[in-house]
């Protein structure tokens, strides 16, 4: 029904009169206009641009989001999974609130799908990126307010402001999906999410094989990550009983940084050079072999500076002499029984070990949690769960401990580790 009308009044409109859109808007209602194709909507300060494009030489035209500046990256796809094959497309707003393409042959080839409806419904292009649709009864609309907007679905990029990760109230999780390949804007396996098992960390995805991952939220940031976020943008992680998520501010806001994931399967923090007119990758991986997620076996922690990379933690020797570059496991170097006495070591400077048979003590403080470690020979290792202050919360580990690395940028954390006492 729906369908139908918008069908009629595109073909009335666009076909038979030719309205122009007044230049540079900013905004749709469902009277005044459409976005043709080689039209575009301009958000306020002139960051951001909405229109039809082939991006990155894709074959099809799609409605995309990209910097003003940089009409080649863009950043957010619309109708990813229904290329516009036929030209002619245009976008509206129908009545109640939803944005539509519309293609003269087909009548609607894409369609948001707004959660409730509208009387005076507008699409707006904010300056943060974000295509939103509100109610312009409420001019000074809040965020709570719009009834649909493009940063609650990601593309394959990250701009400051958009989320990554859970909202719990509605079990919905945002995450970046890649491009099928480098022409293909149509959603392909490589995802980047946030996982919520014990305490939130970024992982990396080929379908549901990990490729890499931060290391866990220590209260500041993700375990070991680059400190190139430092001074470039405010990581955020925002953990409450509605919803759990990552994001991220800059803090020059001139600068234009986004986090993307590619088809090659890795996640990049890019930042635009304005001097030289390209983008800059200022964290790219998995690139390093300490980044692919459990390069070394287990119980052996990975090492940029050493040769082999791949080393038994201490007290732990090789399984086999052979294969230093990849040892497959580790083992106690006494194989004492751990009854007859054990104790701790710490390793500094750590990226966390995967956060797999772990459990999580949020009020305990690192002697309570060596305690506790020491009563149960299952248990292989401790830390602090957060890093602020003196440290607080304690993390044990029962069995492997996967994908350990010495932090790359110093800063890691501290993590004890079960030994034989003598
Ligand atoms: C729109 O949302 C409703 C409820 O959230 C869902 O049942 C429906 O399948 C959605 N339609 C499309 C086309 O995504
Ligand atoms: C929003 O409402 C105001 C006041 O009624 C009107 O002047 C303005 O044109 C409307 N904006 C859009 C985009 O429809
Ligand atoms: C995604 O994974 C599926 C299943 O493993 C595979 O068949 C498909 O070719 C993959 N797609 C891409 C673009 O790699
Ligand atoms: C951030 O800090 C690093 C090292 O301290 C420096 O090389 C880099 O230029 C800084 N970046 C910005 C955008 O200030
Ligand atoms: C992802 O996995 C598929 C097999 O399922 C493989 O063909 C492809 O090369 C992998 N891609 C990356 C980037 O690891
Ligand atoms: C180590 O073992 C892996 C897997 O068994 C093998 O692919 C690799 O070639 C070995 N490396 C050396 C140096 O022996
Ligand atoms: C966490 O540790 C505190 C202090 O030792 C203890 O009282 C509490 O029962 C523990 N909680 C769980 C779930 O084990
Ligand atoms: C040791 O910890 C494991 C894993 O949490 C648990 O299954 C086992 O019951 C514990 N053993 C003792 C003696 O507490
Ligand atoms: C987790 O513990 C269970 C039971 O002890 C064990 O079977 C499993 O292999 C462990 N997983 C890891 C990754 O250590």
């Amino acid at each position: 029904m729906e369908k139908l009308t918008v069908f009629n009044i595109f073909s009335s409109f666009v076909f038979l009169f030719s309205i122009q859109l007044s230049q540079a808007a900013d905004t749709i209602n469902p009277a005044s206009s459409f976005i043709r194709d080689g039209e575009k909507l301009v958000s306020s300060s002139e960051r951001f641009e909405l229109g039809f494009s082939s991006p990155r030489k894709s074959r099809y035209r799609y409605l995309g989001i990209w910097y003003k500046q940089i009409p080649d990256t863009v950043v957010w796809v619309a109708n990813r999974n229904s290329p516009i094959i036929e030209p002619n497309a245009a976008l509206t707003i129908s009545n109640n609130g939803n944005l539509v393409i519309l293609n003269r042959k087909n009548g609607a080839i894409w369609s948001s799908n707004t959660s409730r409806k509208a009387e005076n419904p507008v699409a707006q292009l904010l300056d943060t990126g974000n295509l939103i649709v509100r109610d312009n009864f409420s001019r000074s609309a809040s965020e709570g307010s719009y009834l649909w907007q493009s940063f609650d679905y990601p593309s394959d990029t990250l701009l400051a402001g958009m989320q990554l990760g859970w909202d719990l109230k509605n079990g919905v999780e945002r995450y970046l999906t890649s491009w099928r390949s480098a022409n293909d804007p149509s959603p392909g396996n490589i995802t980047n999410r946030l996982d919520i098992h014990v305490l939130p960390e970024l992982g990396l995805y080929n379908g549901s094989k990990k490729l890499s991952r931060s290391g866990p939220w220590n209260g500041f940031f993700f375990g070991a990550a680059p400190s190139y976020a430092s001074n470039l943008s405010e990581p955020i992680l925002v953990d409450n009983e509605d919803e759990i998520y990552y994001s991220y501010e800059s803090y020059n806001n001139p600068i234009i940084a986004i986090l993307t994931v590619n088809p090659s399967g890795t996640v990049q923090r890019l930042i635009w050079h304005e001097r030289s007119n390209r983008w800059a990758a200022v964290h790219s991986a998995p690139t390093l072999f300490c980044q692919f997620y459990g390069h070394c076996g287990a119980i052996s922690v990975c090492s940029y500076e050493k040769t082999p990379n791949c080393e038994c933690l201490k007290g732990f020797k090789p399984k086999s002499q052979h294969n230093q570059t990849r040892p497959g496991s580790c083992v106690r170097s006494e194989s004492a029984d751990c009854k007859s006495g054990d104790r701790f070591i710490m390793v500094d400077d750590i990226k966390l070990p995967d956060l797999l048979n772990v459990s999580l003590n949020k009020s305990m403080n690192l002697k309570e949690c060596e305690a506790e470690c020491l009563k149960n020979c299952t248990c292989r290792a401790y830390a602090n769960s957060e890093v602020t202050g003196r440290g607080s919360g304690c993390l044990m580990w029962y069995g492997d401990l996967i994908d350990t690395t010495k932090a790359k940028f110093h800063n890691g954390q501290p993590m004890y580790i079960r030994v034989p006492a003598s």
